[in-house]
């Protein structure tokens, strides 16, 4: 199973925040951004994940992240020269997926809650057998995403992209899985009005296949956008409410390498004496050394 990053874009509604520095690299509270989406490919159980950003940011990508052995997984990268749509990622990344199933998250989006790892174990074996999944979840302003409408067996009726009467208020998520066919299908899709390669449209191809799930991340669920300052600076708060109360972090990279089995205990701790003592590595450092 491949996994693709997308974090590219222009991040125009954060200027001037977002001109020397893309958006997915600004901390959301104590860690970069795309550490979120990077967090739950490696939850999926994904090691080969493609990061696809603009030619100005790659470098700085890899400077973040390097080859990946630091997380026991491989990061490979990859450029997107304008803003052509999100489906153009599973072109652009069509020899790095190779005709295997793929999961694709934009660099943007945090998902926090409960049943999180068994909708994405779920999802990637429907991936396996040859199915797509969407996930669902509500929001207060429908007709900023695509909206999802179901029939009374909760089946998938249709797919919207920005409807002006939404007919639901479930939106799509950034996460989507696909099975082998995914930049096969994507090649055969036309720029949308905006002039982009929609990926509603992606996922309508699976859904008029049949073969397209929603998985419904429920009302205990958090999904958080950062695309506007006040989103970005909820989106922080969100992470300290919750890291501080409970005494853990999310999307703790090394804490998730250990859980998942892709890294020694040994090991982390030797790559972990490297980094400063601050809040994030030394929590990092503390969970690592008492793991069992
Ligand atoms: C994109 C998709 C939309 C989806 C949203 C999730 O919107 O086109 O279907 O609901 O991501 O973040 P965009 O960011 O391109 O406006």
């Amino acid at each position: 199973m491949k996994g693709i990053v997308l974090a590219a874009g222009s991040g125009t509604r954060l200027y001037p925040s977002t001109i020397a520095i893309t958006k997915q690299l600004l901390p959301v509270y104590d860690k970069p951004m795309v550490y979120y989406p990077i967090s739950v490919l490696m939850l999926a159980g994904i090691r080969d994940i493609l990061i696809i950003s603009t030619p100005c940011d790659i470098n700085n990508f890899k400077k973040l992240l390097g080859d990946g052995s630091q997380f026991g997984v491989k990061f490979t990268y990859k450029i997107q020269n304008s803003p052509d749509g999100i489906a153009q990622a599973l072109i652009i990344g069509e020899d790095f997926i190779k005709n295997e199933p793929c999961a694709l998250i934009l660099g943007d989006n945090i998902f926090y809650g409960p049943g999180f790892t068994g909708a994405l174990k779920d999802a990637t074996k429907n991936a396996k057998k040859g199915y797509a999944t969407i996930f669902a979840h509500q929001v207060k302003t429908p007709e900023r995403f695509g909206i999802v409408e179901f029939d009374k067996k909760n089946n998938i009726k249709k797919i919207t992209e920005k409807p002006v009467r939404p007919k639901t208020n479930y939106a799509v998520t950034g996460l989507y899985f696909y099975d082998k066919n995914a930049s096969k299908y994507a090649k055969t899709l036309k720029p949308s009005k905006r002039g982009e390669l929609e990926i509603t449209d992606l996922n309508n191809i699976y859904l008029n296949k049949g073969i397209l799930k929603a998985e419904i991340l429920g009302r205990g669920f958090t999904w958080l956008d950062t695309g506007l300052p006040k989103a970005l600076l909820d989106a922080g708060e969100y992470i300290r409410t919750i890291e501080e109360n409970q005494g853990i972090k999310i999307a703790c990279l090394e804490e998730i390498a250990l859980r998942m089995g892709f890294m020694e205990k040994t090991e982390l701790i030797k790559i972990l004496k490297k980094y400063p003592d601050n809040d994030y590595y030394n929590y990092a450092k503390e969970t690592v050394k008492n793991y069992q």
